[in-house]
């Protein structure tokens, strides 16, 4: 691929081939050599735990070319950290918080040229995995793990970008059961997720919004990010423990406060949706996506959270100061950008 023909103000969040990936295999206890590679397939054994049981896990986060040219990659050791639980959840090997930074950061650079440019609104993502390695039939953790970092230059992930799309409540499927993995950013979770997503597409919602597993009273994830709402001037979000601790939620928390809006994490129910000012879906690929209006699909109930359709002025505030600090545009006062030399 010919990065000098890619059209970076029109992307989409879509896979792009670019010039390398970096990959580290787990054997005999140890972290081997990393090494960079260019071809786009893996060679694995049929019988890997990760075809068969499901030993993958991934993360996901983003570099992005700032004002003064500079490429930073956004929360990189937040994403570390959340992929050795990940690891840890599902009886993975961890993977040593060093290892997966320069992992990244040589991704970055050696495929430099597949940054976008400052200005266009799209990033670079960086989408690193781990396999479960090791081949066998009986019900048991892998002993070799591959560890692999690959990118592509994106654009939004809902087509709408920062317009709001409207999304449904659906009670028919669960993303994830109340004490299992949706903590962790395991594969599973987001196959678990495909036949609600597809029928929320079908039916023109951008996104399922979940509740809770157990009780089905409570807000839990919006499709493949967190989400959150307005309300009486305050940041509110679901929380759960089947919910994956978004790093951009965490971000967008700190930048409320920053601004003096009181955050509060904590159970919101369903029927609190009528008394919401603005809501919205978040996470690295998500950004801030806008909620227009939610749907009960099991009720009927229709909660009309953006009257003119416009994203909401917190939501819109908490937007720019997230780009502006990914961008290099105003300080990074929380020391979230790692800067790629
Ligand atoms: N929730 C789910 C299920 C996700 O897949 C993601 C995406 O990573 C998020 C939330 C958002 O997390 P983050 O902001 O760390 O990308
Ligand atoms: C992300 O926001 O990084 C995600 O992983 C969401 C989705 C593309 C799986």
């Amino acid at each position: 691929m010919n990065s000098a023909e890619l059209d970076w103000s029109n992307l989409g969040f879509g896979y792009i081939p670019t010039d390398y990936n970096i990959r580290c295999n787990f054997k005999d206890g140890k972290w081997g050599e990393i090494e960079v590679c260019s071809s786009e397939t893996i060679n694995m054994h049929m019988a890997a735990t990760a075809l068969h049981y499901g030993q993958e896990i991934f993360e996901g986060l983003k570099a992005f070319r700032g004002k003064d040219g500079k490429i930073r990659i956004f929360r990189l050791e937040a994403n570390a950290e959340r992929i050795r639980k990940s690891a840890i959840g599902i009886k993975m090997e961890p993977v040593p918080v060093e290892l997966f930074k320069k992992m990244a950061i040589m991704a970055v650079k050696l495929n430099e040229r597949f940054v976008p440019p400052y200005g266009s609104g799209a990033s670079l993502y960086i989408r690193p995995i781990e396999l479960g390695m090791t081949a066998g039939i009986g019900v048991k953790p892998s002993k070799e793990y591959l560890f692999m970092i690959m990118v592509s230059p994106v654009g939004p992930y809902f087509k709408e970008g920062f317009k709001p799309t409207n999304i449904c409540i659906m009670r028919e499927f669960d993303r994830v059961a109340p004490k299992g993995t949706g903590r962790w950013k395991v594969g599973g979770n987001y196959a678990a997720s495909l036949t609600a997503g597809e029928r929320a597409h079908e039916l023109g919602y951008s996104a399922v919004l979940y509740l809770d597993p157990r009780e089905k009273r409570y807000l839990d994830e919006c499709g493949p990010a967190n989400f959150f709402a307005i309300k009486n001037g305050r940041y509110i979000t679901p929380a759960s423990e089947s919910i994956l601790p978004s790093v951009t939620n965490d971000s967008l928390q700190q930048i409320a406060r920053d601004f003096g809006i009181e955050v509060e994490a904590r159970q919101i129910t369903v029927e609190e949706l009528s008394e919401i000012e603005e809501a919205a879906a978040c996470g690295t690929a998500a950004v801030a996506s806008p909620v227009a209006e939610i749907d009960d699909l099991d009720t009927g109930m229709k909660y009309v959270i953006s009257k003119n359709g416009e994203p909401g002025e917190i939501t819109t505030k908490l937007y720019n100061q997230l780009r502006a600090i990914q961008n290099g545009e105003v300080e990074d006062i929380h020391g979230w950008n790692t800067i790629v030399e």
